[in-house]
């Protein structure tokens, strides 16, 4: 068979008796090419044995949230951002009720409350506790904030009882969350592809504890690495030293020079798809590095500087299939240093930004002013995130009619 569902789940399994349904599911998602991790709650172990999902998973089933040895191997955080999507199939009026109040007081819960992937739910219980107001309420929560609840079905319940709670069939999940997963593909424009970045800043050592550097916080990059994401590419980000945290689901290639960025990039370059270049890369780095820490001697000191190689200008000559954006920083004359830019360094593409008097380089909000070929678009000052969903947009229809004239 072919792969169809080449994803990282976790299926979370909650106390109920269908939870021995649960078994043909793992079965199903790994036939249809899925990694499955199963993490069972409490009263989950006590329907069906977690030897018999590890044993189908081929994986150590995760059961506690304070498990050393778990956290060792794949501690909660890690499990939430491995998965590409979580699914809970039985999802009890219980665990319902607590996801629904963003309770993390169990593994499952807070793994779904610690990720960012898709959360599916497979309801299953007693049609009373299901037509139940309060699980109805619960139910009306989670799918205001875009949970997806796969079911229940209608018929004859475990209890005796015919009516609404019954668990869907193990393939009619599958069959669900596929529609579903290529629902979301056909949203995703970049699938498939892969986009490369450079962000923050770069430190040029003048000694071993000294360095040239700039203000630059990587919060752009990181920025339009989440849109493009978003977008469904895959990213990667070569990365200076930069406080922020690493958003999830982004490779990041952490490098401190000039240097190593460049090595960095134009290796990662080959299998890239899109290229912006948002790194604040020094111009300049010295010509002779000092080994020992430099002592306070004259009253005047020179350094020495040379020039560093362009990134950015060199992965676009020598890569003339990526589809490449270049920023240009600028304090005076934006425009035309920016079109210069886009010329001399044969971009696709150039987003202009105002920086110095508390613009730019460190801030939460930015100004745009986007310059391709046959175009030109200003977005006004906003944050850096809302602007950054706005230029990837317009980076995505350009790179297609790129695609498109070079397929004509
Ligand atoms: O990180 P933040 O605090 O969020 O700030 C964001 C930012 C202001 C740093 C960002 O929006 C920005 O403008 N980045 C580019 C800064 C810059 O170095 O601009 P430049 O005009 O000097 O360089 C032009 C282009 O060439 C840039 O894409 C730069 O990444 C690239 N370059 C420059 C020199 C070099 N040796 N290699 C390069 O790749």
């Amino acid at each position: 068979m072919t792969k169809q569902f080449n994803k990282n789940i976790i299926l979370g399994i909650s106390g109920g008796i269908a939870a021995y349904k649960s078994a043909n599911l793992v079965r199903a998602l790994i036939k249809a090419g899925a990694n499955v991790r199963v993490c069972m709650t409490d009263a989950a172990t006590k329907f069906i044995t977690p030897l018999t999902f590890q044993a189908l998973s081929g994986n150590p089933v995760h059961t506690d949230l304070l498990d050393s040895h778990a956290e060792a191997a794949m501690g909660h955080i890690e499990l939430a951002r491995w998965a590409d999507s979580i699914i809970i199939a039985p999802a009890s009026a219980d665990i319902m009720a607590r996801l629904a109040h963003g309770m993390a007081n169990d593994l499952l819960s807070t793994l779904c409350l610690a990720t960012e992937a898709p959360l599916y739910l497979a309801p299953a219980m007693n049609r009373v506790m299901w037509e139940n107001a309060a699980t109805q309420a619960n139910l009306h929560l989670l799918l205001q904030r875009d949970i997806q609840i796969l079911g229940p079905d209608d018929g004859e319940q475990a209890c005796g009882e015919i009516g609404t709670g019954r668990m869907l069939e193990p393939d009619e999940i599958l069959a669900r969350l596929l529609h579903s997963e290529s629902e979301q593909i056909k949203q995703q424009p970049l699938h498939g592809k892969h986009v490369l970045l450079t962000a923050g800043p770069t430190r040029e050592a003048i000694d071993p504890v000294r360095y040239i550097s700039n203000r630059s916080s990587g919060k752009m990059g990181y920025s339009i690495a989440i849109a493009a994401r978003d977008l469904g590419a895959k990213v990667t980000v070569i990365s200076g030293p930069v406080s922020i945290s690493a958003p999830q689901k982004i490779d990041i290639i952490k490098v401190e020079s000039a240097a190593q960025m460049y090595a960095a990039t134009l290796a990662a370059a080959k299998y890239a798809d899109i290229f912006v270049a948002t790194a604040a890369v020094s111009d300049y780095s010295t010509k002779e590095f000092f080994s020992k820490k430099i002592k306070k001697s004259d009253e005047n000191f020179q350094l020495v500087l040379q020039q560093n190689a362009d990134i950015l200008s060199d992965t676009s000559h020598q890569f003339t299939d990526l589809f490449t954006v270049g920023f240009a920083a600028e304090t005076h004359d934006l425009i035309t240093y920016a079109r210069n830019k886009l010329e001399r360094k044969k971009l696709d593409m150039i987003v202009a930004n105002p920086v110095g008097e508390g613009k730019g380089f460190d801030q939460d909000t930015n100004q745009l002013e986007i310059i391709w070929a046959d175009g030109q678009l200003s977005l006004p000052e906003k944050n850096k995130q809302t602007l950054a969903y706005e230029l990837m947009d317009i980076i995505v229809e350009q790179y297609f009619k790129k695609q498109k004239t070079h397929s004509d």
